[in-house]
């Protein structure tokens, strides 16, 4: 029985494995972390992370073929393929602080993968890491290596949180990169096996190490470059009285453009798109290339100036202060169907209105409280290292801070409220009855374009939508980013 571990049992491992479990009945799959309460929880009804039909598949095999363990070293000693997918966030200090990764996990799994092992095994890289990090990795399982053969693949996942399940059972395509040797081939044969079990072999793209690495930063590049070019259109559109949702309708059926990914917002969050072009701009610039490197840095320039446009405009519209005043936020987590807040928009313009002395009472249907504090009080990047460094003092914010456990609550007496994610559930709300509970002039400031802009501007409401014409009450009252 071909036996498969993965180091990191997180948004990536664990509903990759479990996909992988389900799909190939005769492999034994174990997912192991350092962290006791992850493990826990993903052997308990309630996961540890929120993700649409993750529990039936978990259901289906946990205890069968698929086990979560804390004993790393035991189902890397057992393992015939290893899959890394431990958290590679970016580098808080020293060189390339602010944009380079810092791979002092993969390393670290690296050192106990060639500690333990006592037989061949295929290494593959899930986590997604700077371009060349397979040949650091070779060198350090290499020279620890004694005697044992490694080869290194690179497999990066391309799974959307929120629509993880879907994508992993049908995915636009699996990529594996690897080394041109016959050693390298016969690995990339062994795992394109594994997919086979239920990806169309045409769907398997192999390439060379390097291309894998770097088609995993490119296309988390070019998906948020398509978000940071909507959104920078979305503030044109508002001052000459476009809108927005029509422009990108009618761009996005150009067949050579296509509709997806043109969703004006307060902006793109989530652990990998930032993460990944600053990596890609730290690579750019490690390479001699700045007009490279400025370019993917001006994506991340659009979406911080989007976010912050977004609270100014709350700010600007309700007589240039908040102090004081109730705001409601309606989603916290970076897009619906996920419980994930990392590099969540809701984190900046919740801190933005805080620092203006705003009272928020946020909702999120799946975030909980804790998590919100520990979000807010946070340092940049300090969310993807380890536990000892979020152990964080929620002080400060904690008085103009409440979070409530439905939308009525958090709006009620409320002078504003912004609707920061997309969850269906804002779509069917009783404006009416937010509204005769709101003081007045009561706002909606629509971060997601959710809200019927129409219907609430009849109810009573002051409505900002993104990119959206402009009320006459905002048109007086511009908003400077
Ligand atoms: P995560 O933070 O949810 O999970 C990583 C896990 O690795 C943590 O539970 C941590 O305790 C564990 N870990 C760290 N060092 C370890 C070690 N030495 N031994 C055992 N366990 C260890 O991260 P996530 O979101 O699963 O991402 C993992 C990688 O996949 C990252 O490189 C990310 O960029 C990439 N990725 C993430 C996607 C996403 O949607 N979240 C999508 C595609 C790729």
């Amino acid at each position: 029985m071909v036996k498969i571990c993965c180091i990191g049992a997180g948004y990536v491992g664990g509903p990759t494995m479990a996909v992988m479990a389900l799909k190939c009945p005769e492999i034994e799959v174990a997912v192991v972390d350092i962290s006791e309460p992850r493990i826990n929880a993903w052997n308990s009804d309630r996961l540890p992370i929120y993700e649409p039909g993750l529990d039936d598949v978990v259901r289906q095999c946990r205890g069968k073929n698929l086990f979560f363990s804390t004993d790393v070293e035991k189902h890397v000693f057992e393992s015939d393929i290893v899959f890394v997918s431990v958290n590679t966030p970016t580098k808080t200090q020293g060189l390339g602080a602010g944009k380079a990764a810092d791979l002092t996990y993969w390393e670290s799994a690296a050192r106990m993968i060639a500690d333990v092992s006592k037989s061949s095994k295929i290494v593959v890289e899930k986590s997604t890491v700077p371009v060349r990090t397979a040949e650091a990795i070779e060198k350090i399982l290499i020279h620890n290596s004694k005697g044992i053969e490694f080869q290194i693949l690179s497999n990066p996942e391309f799974l959307a949180e929120g629509t993880a399940i879907k994508d992993l059972y049908n995915p636009d395509r699996v990529l594996i990169g690897g080394r041109d040797t016959a050693a390298g081939q016969k690995a990339i044969e062994a795992l394109k096996a594994v997919y086979a079990h239920w990806v169309p072999v045409e769907q398997i793209i192999c390439t060379n190490l390097w291309s894998a690495e770097l088609s995993k930063l490119a296309a988390n590049a070019f998906l948020a470059q398509r978000i940071s070019s909507v959104n920078a259109m979305s503030a044109l559109c508002e001052a000459t009285g476009a809108d927005v949702t029509q422009v990108a309708h009618a761009v996005g059926t150009d067949s050579r453009i296509g509709p997806k990914f043109l969703n004006a917002s307060v902006g793109f969050g989530g652990s990998c798109f930032q993460k990944d072009i600053l990596n890609l701009i730290y690579i750019c610039e490690c390479n001699g290339l700045p007009e490279a490197a400025n370019y993917w840095k001006q994506v991340i320039k659009v979406n911080d100036y989007q976010k912050i446009r977004f609270a100014n405009r709350v700010v600007s519209s309700m007589f240039n202060t908040v102090s004081g005043k109730k705001i409601a936020i309606l989603g916290f987590a970076f897009k619906k169907d996920t419980g994930d807040t990392r590099e969540t928009p809701a984190i900046d313009v919740c801190n933005r209105l805080v620092a203006d002395k705003a009272k928020l009472r946020i909702y999120d249907p799946q975030v909980l409280e804790e998590q919100i504090r520990k979000d807010l009080s946070m340092a940049r990047f300090d969310w993807d290292h380890a536990v000892p460094l979020q152990q964080i003092k929620a002080e400060g914010i904690s008085e103009q801070v409440e979070v409530v456990s439905d939308a009525y609550e958090a709006t009620k007496d409320a002078h504003g409220l912004c609707v920061l994610t997309e969850w269906d559930e804002f779509k069917s709300l009783d404006f009416k009855k937010i509204f005769d509970n709101m003081q007045k002039p009561a706002f909606v400031f629509d971060g997601r374009n959710v809200v019927d802009a129409v219907k609430l501007r009849e109810i009573g409401f002051i409505v900002y939508s993104i990119g959206k014409p402009l009320d006459s009450w905002l048109k007086d009252m511009p908003a400077v980013a």
